[in-house]
């Protein structure tokens, strides 16, 4: 959990545990990773007396109104809106109407065809851009070359209609090339046209292993955690390393909702059970970025007016069943570090041949998906 501004720090053990717990599940089985014990116990001891913990600042409670400070000093709004699938006058209006309610983040992609949506729905609600944090990802398909990467930001940028974007992330491991394309990011980043980088779909291995080309880590990871799944070994390896957890699907798209004891939870508080998946994000410290292009439901993600006690949220601990609703784009935080390090991974690795998913016409050859799917 991000620590709220005057928090005192959390104590230095805490990490111990939830490292060893992560180390005792294998990292995905990849627990080799951290060398002999010897080393990791070194290791372990250095890096407790490097903890920084990202640090929340503003707002009566975590959500709206409330920032949380980046590892490089950037502050970025603790609430956002998913803009999946906000496409049109609908999505345009319920952009605007996200941001007359007091958003001040919105999520998007290149990929998601959004970006012009959101140029306009901050005109509609009567805002600058430089009041709102945009974050967008990189075309996964434009990793085939770095001249492609640049190519994708240009387009992002012309599309906002802006010199800047304030979070520029890889949208997946799968893409390839990640130490190449990952480099080229905190290069953008330096030339000024990113105030900040991430990733999005990462896991532990993946992240280790920029660490280990002694790359910069990420400042934020933008994953599928939400109530039914949590990813605590993930979520701890972030505290760790100061990346800010965006919660992607932080709903699972509705799909858990009316199958867990969350629906008698809600029932009990008076609340839904959108209300209390996303209370628990923000409470959790993350940056929960749910979509709706309804503007009853937009309200309602906001999610304030009441806070979860120590043993409701403990409560929700107990949901977590590694449910899954991204089933393309979440399993690939699994994908070896060496299958996208330097190379493109064949689409077979992921999924990415499964038919009648994706954008674009699915012609069953995989240089064609490749052209297609992202
Ligand atoms: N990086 C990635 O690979 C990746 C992958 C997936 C998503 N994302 C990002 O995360 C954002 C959110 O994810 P998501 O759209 O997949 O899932 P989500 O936010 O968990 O759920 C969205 C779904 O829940 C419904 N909904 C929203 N608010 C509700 C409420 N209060 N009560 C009942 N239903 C509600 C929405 O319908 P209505 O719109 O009809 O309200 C929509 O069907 C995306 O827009 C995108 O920005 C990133």
């Amino acid at each position: 959990m991000a620590a709220v501004a005057d928090d005192s720090p959390p104590s230095r053990g805490r990490w111990g545990r939830a490292r060893r717990e992560a180390c005792a599940q294998g990292y995905g089985g990849r627990r080799s990773r951290w060398g002999s014990d010897a080393k990791a116990e070194k290791t372990s001891a250095q890096e407790e007396e490097d903890f920084r913990p990202l640090v929340l600042e503003g707002g009566p409670r975590p959500g709206v109104g409330c920032f949380l400070r980046l590892r490089r000093g950037l502050r970025m709004p603790q609430l956002g809106l998913g803009s999946g699938g906000l496409e049109g006058r609908e999505g345009r209006e319920a952009i605007a109407a996200a941001l007359r309610a007091g958003y001040r983040l919105i999520d998007t992609a290149l990929y998601y065809r959004t970006e012009k949506e959101i140029a306009a729905g901050i005109r509609l609600a009567g805002l600058s851009r430089s009041e709102v944090f945009i974050s967008t990802k990189v075309l996964q398909k434009a990793h085939a070359s770095n001249a492609q990467v640049r190519e994708s930001l240009k387009e992002s940028l012309k599309n906002l209609g802006s010199n800047y974007v304030d979070l520029y992330l890889i949208h997946n491991p799968r893409a390839g090339r990640i130490k190449e394309v990952w480099a080229l990011l905190l290069q953008l980043r330096d030339e000024g046209l990113a105030r900040a980088v991430g990733v999005s779909n990462f896991g532990i291995a993946q992240l280790e292993g920029l660490r280990e080309a002694g790359l910069e880590l990420p400042e934020v990871n933008q994953i599928e955690v939400h109530c039914w799944r949590q990813l605590p070994e993930v979520t701890a390896y972030h505290e760790r390393h100061g990346i800010a957890t965006m919660t992607m699907a932080p709903l699972a798209r509705g799909r858990m909702f009316g199958h867990s004891d969350l629906a008698k939870m809600a029932e009990e508080l008076g609340r839904s059970e959108a209300e209390l998946a996303i209370r628990w994000s923000l409470q959790k410290g993350f940056v929960p970025i749910p979509k709706s292009i309804n503007s009853r439901r937009i309200l309602q993600n906001m999610a304030d007016g009441f806070d979860l006690n120590q043993r409701q949220m403990d409560r929700i601990a107990q949901l977590d069943s590694g449910y899954m609703s991204c089933t393309m784009a979440s399993p690939c935080h699994e994908l070896a570090w060496e299958l996208v390090a330097d190379s493109i991974p064949h689409p077979d690795a992921w999924g990415g041949n499964r038919k009648g998913k994706g954008r674009g016409k699915h012609t069953g050859s995989w240089t064609d998906d490749y052209q297609t799917w992202w």
